[in-house]
């Protein structure tokens, strides 16, 4: 069968990573990218080696020998680009958060299933063999019964007031800043891991910087360290650094989650610790490869991905042998894999996260957002 012919749009720091992991796909090519302006895509296209490139993604989307896009821009976008690119035919991967409210969410979810598209989130993070080793040591019931998970998402690039990105905009990142950005993932990954659905959270946020400087021009996320104090002016911030939140899942099993992104020295830690009534397990984005099996009767484990001693289920995610380290870009190659295999074989759209795991997201920050501003437990609709 003929490849299936991508786009990207958006060519910001996630966007490289797209067009890097489509290249390493067998059945998938990258054909065209575009940006909110001719320069800027040309720029990246002309570094990258892609030909085609345009500052209107329409023109993408009303070329029919196109099949796939993956939206790689700020979240206030995701919804129109994502709404016209399924109007379009387009198979589509929308990045996190799926859109700026779960309205849109649920507009986007519906009108894929009208027109029959595969469709995903950006959910990356469950492609990890020790995610997917976690999952199905859950699911066999290795870990017993899931009492108690527990962890946090911490980063420190938003330390400073001066440190400053589209995020913290909520007309363009949306009203929830670590919740939407980093406690999704987290809380995408917990219910994947563990099979059990968050039933109410009960939520803190705090803005420890209430002001922030902007610099006068544009920066790309993550490059903001070299500006002197004349190139900020001062902006309001209304969307949390942090939060404290408590999760009730269904049955006795329960939860914690801290998210902050003014973390001194956490660059980007991901730490989710899963307590059974057999095993303990705790696992660290930031160490990837590592799978610490806890015991109260005899020795704990640290289990280095080695596809040889994966479950059966989850060595699929694991391409190279043990100790040869795979990472975060390794998680876009085995999602872009199965994404493109859903477009040729629709029973297999299971194993990606679909629009409706954005959805889902966007009903939980919606609680945890409504449950900090009004206090006490709050049930995502
Ligand atoms: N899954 C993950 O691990 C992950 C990691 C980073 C970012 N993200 C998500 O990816 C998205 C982009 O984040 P980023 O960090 O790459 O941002 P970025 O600021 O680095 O890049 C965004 C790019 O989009 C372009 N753009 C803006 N508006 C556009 C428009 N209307 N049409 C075309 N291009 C437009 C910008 O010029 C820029 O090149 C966000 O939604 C973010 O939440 C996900």
């Amino acid at each position: 069968m003929s490849k299936v012919r991508v786009a990207v749009i958006g060519t910001g720091f996630v966007g490289r990573v797209h067009v890097e992991n489509i290249r390493r796909q067998t059945d998938a090519e990258i054909v065209a990218i575009a940006d909110q302006n001719d320069e800027l895509a040309a720029s990246f296209g002309g570094a990258l080696g892609i030909a085609r490139a345009t500052g209107d993604y329409r023109e993408l989307l009303a070329d029919a020998s196109i099949d796939a896009v993956h939206i790689c821009t700020p979240n206030h976008t995701h919804f129109p680009i994502a709404r016209d690119a399924i109007s379009a035919g387009k198979h589509v991967i929308c990045e996190k958060p799926l859109a700026m409210t779960s309205q849109e969410a649920a507009a986007l979810v519906d009108l894929a299933r009208e027109k029959g598209v595969v469709n995903a989130t950006s959910y990356n993070l469950r492609f990890y063999p020790n995610a997917a080793q976690m999952r199905r040591m859950v699911a066999t019931g290795e870990v017993g019964e899931v009492l108690a998970i527990q962890g946090t998402y911490s980063q420190d690039w938003l330390f400073y007031d001066t440190d400053y990105n589209w995020r913290l905009e909520p007309e363009v990142g949306g009203v929830s800043r670590a919740m939407a950005d980093i406690g999704s993932h987290w809380c995408d990954l917990a219910e994947h891991v563990t099979g059990r659905r968050i039933q109410a959270v009960c939520a803190e946020l705090a803005t420890f910087h209430p002001v922030r400087k902007k610099p006068k021009r544009a920066i790309e996320t993550y490059a903001g360290k070299m500006l002197k104090p004349e190139d900020y002016e001062d902006r309001p911030i209304s969307t949390e650094d942090f939060g404290a939140i408590l999760l009730r899942f269904d049955g006795r099993m329960r939860g914690a989650l801290t998210i902050n992104q003014v973390a001194a020295g956490r660059k980007n830690r991901l730490l989710m610790e899963v307590y059974g009534t057999k095993r303990g397990l705790a696992w660290d984005g930031e160490r990837p490869n590592e799978l610490w099996i806890g015991r109260r009767d005899g020795n704990n484990e640290l289990l280095v991905k080695d596809p040889s001693l994966l479950e059966a289920e989850a060595r699929s995610f694991a391409d190279l042998p043990g100790g040869h380290a795979e990472g975060y870009a390794d998680t876009f190659k085995q999602f872009f894999r199965r994404f493109y295999a859903a477009c040729r074989d629709r029973s297999r759209a299971s194993e990606i996260p679909g629009f409706d795991a954005g959805l889902r997201q966007l009903r939980l920050v919606e609680a945890v957002l409504r449950s900090s501003a009004e206090g006490g437990w709050v049930e995502p609709e």
